[in-house]
């Protein structure tokens, strides 16, 4: 989206690895490459309903790749692999609030390995679990699906939560990036951003059919 007055925020876009072909990697974060980030989804199969998969993924992609590792750990306890996340190669960390008793913990542990600091929250968990750590975090993500698989559709009152959330951060003067994930596609791209999200997920919608550099191409033309 080209930023203007009334919008200065230039939005990120950040394609989800989880739907895409991982027989080609490589080829895949080639294909993204003129995207900003590569949203890298960790599931354990005891947080959320699926497992995905974990360090080696990331590690391959980091040596593939000088995109921004944006990973989300859907893992209960994050705080146990922040290390070994960061170590294989992630450039910003996200936690979900469900998932851990600490997560003012988690965020500090991450800054502390030299990393940018994300918190999330489920659809279902009250916008107020995250205010006492926005002060503290570079990002901020709203889940617009239930957190597990790829391809789900978007919940609509997601859009009155980026309203809130948006304009919490702006109470504080925070830089934190808001980014939505789940059923973000090129039909609501726009009303997601004008919601004030500045970081889009997108990982059906990209990696569908015509191949991700097209994906992002249909994204980027509904955002402008
Ligand atoms: C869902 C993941 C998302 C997922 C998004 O649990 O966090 O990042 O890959 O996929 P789409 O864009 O297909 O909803
Ligand atoms: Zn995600």
């Amino acid at each position: 989206m080209t930023p203007d007055a009334s919008d200065p925020r230039p939005v990120k876009l950040a394609p989800s690895l989880l739907s895409c072909d991982f027989t080609h990697l490589g080829d895949e974060l080639r294909a993204i490459q003129s995207a900003d980030w590569a949203h890298v989804d960790v599931m354990d199969g005891a947080f959320v309903p699926n497992i995905s998969f974990g360090l080696p993924i990331l590690a391959a992609a980091r040596r593939a790749s000088n995109l921004f590792m944006d990973v989300h750990l859907m893992i209960d306890r994050p705080e146990r692999y922040l290390r070994d996340f960061a170590d294989a190669g992630a450039d910003g960390i996200t936690v979900h609030v469900e998932a851990t008793p600490h997560v003012h913990r988690a965020v500090q542990q991450i800054r502390e390995l030299g990393k940018k600091a994300g918190v999330t929250l489920n659809p279902g968990t009250p916008l107020e679990a995250v205010r006492p750590v926005l002060a503290d975090v570079d990002l901020v993500l709203v889940m617009s699906v239930n957190p597990g698989f790829g391809g789900q559709k978007f919940i609509p009152q997601s859009l009155e939560r980026i309203r809130t959330l948006r304009r919490w951060l702006d109470e504080l003067g925070s830089p934190a990036e808001l980014q939505v994930d789940g059923g973000v596609s090129p039909t609501n791209a726009r009303a997601v951003v004008h919601a004030g999200a500045s970081v889009l997920v997108a990982g059906s919608s990209v990696f569908g059919q015509g191949g991700a550099a097209a994906g992002l191409e249909r994204l980027r033309e509904a955002l402008k």
